[in-house]
């Protein structure tokens, strides 16, 4: 039973745009409990507790601990056919833009190189003095507890937007521009709570994009979205994929 009627194929077939966007749940099949769901993050600990400037001012330690097990369990995790699937669109077509929410650093270890991760990535660092950035692993500042700034020795914090903090203006002047120019948008994982990714999508589908919903669960996106999938990403996406690329089944 196909997944998409032919005129949505030609639809996205012919589009010369195309942006995802993605949310935690793209990632819980590789093992990474999301935000509000079942065992997610926030049901374990209270978010002002954590993820605020507030809360590092008042305890970095607690708040690198977070961090630091959550990276481990990024690292254990592996990219699933939903990050695959995006990835490999995003070598067949030319402007497949993708814009994620996420911090696992998935996608770019899927493959994805043409992507904006609004919310930063949990193996980044940034000095809070001099702003100098790391890469916690390539630079060798991955042990657990407090980590210092080698150029200016100030604490370091994760290069990551907390609540409350505004975002990178480059990377979300992107992120418009992107939602504004798209014909396609599939929107995958997200409960649509944080107000910025969800207005990026529905940006794009008051510019004319077809929206395309993948996740168990309807949002408060679903009533501004042409198609809802119930159901997982990495058990949905590849089958769209080959929906609109069936000559890559041969392959
Ligand atoms: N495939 C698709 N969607 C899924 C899957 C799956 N396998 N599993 C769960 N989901 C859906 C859930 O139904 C839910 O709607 O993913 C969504 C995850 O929602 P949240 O946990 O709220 O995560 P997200 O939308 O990414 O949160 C946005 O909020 O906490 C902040 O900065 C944090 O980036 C995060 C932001």
């Amino acid at each position: 039973m196909s997944l998409l009627s032919p005129d949505v194929i030609h639809r996205i077939r012919s589009a010369k745009n195309i942006l995802f966007l993605t949310g935690a749940g793209i990632s819980s099949e590789s093992g990474i409990p999301t935000f509000r769901g079942e065992g997610g993050y926030w049901k374990t600990f209270k978010a002002e507790e954590l993820a605020t400037p507030e809360a590092f001012a008042k305890h970095p330690e607690v708040v690198w601990e977070w961090y630091d097990w959550r990276r481990g369990i990024c690292r254990e995790a592996k990219p699933n056919d939903g990050h695959l699937t995006i990835a490999k669109w995003q070598t067949s077509s030319p402007t497949v833009n993708l814009i994620t929410q996420n911090v696992d650093g998935l996608h770019p270890r899927a493959g994805s190189r043409n992507l904006l991760e609004i919310h930063g990535n949990i193996f980044r660092a940034r000095c809070t003095n001099c702003q100098a950035k790391y890469h916690l692993e390539e630079d060798g500042l991955d042990k657990p507890g407090l980590k210092y700034c080698t150029a200016c020795e100030s604490l370091l914090r994760p290069d990551i937007v907390w609540f409350g903090e505004s975002y990178d203006n480059r990377l979300l002047t992107k992120a418009w521009e992107q939602s504004k120019i798209a014909h396609v948008v599939f929107v995958i994982g997200t409960s649509a709570n944080v107000s910025v990714p969800a207005n990026l999508a529905l940006t794009a589908i008051r510019n004319g994009a077809i929206g395309i919903e993948i996740n168990p669960e309807t949002t408060t996106l679903t009533a501004s979205i042409q198609l809802h999938f119930g159901g997982k990403a990495g058990e949905i996406l590849p089958e769209i994929y080959k929906e609109v690329f069936p000559e890559s089944i041969s392959q």
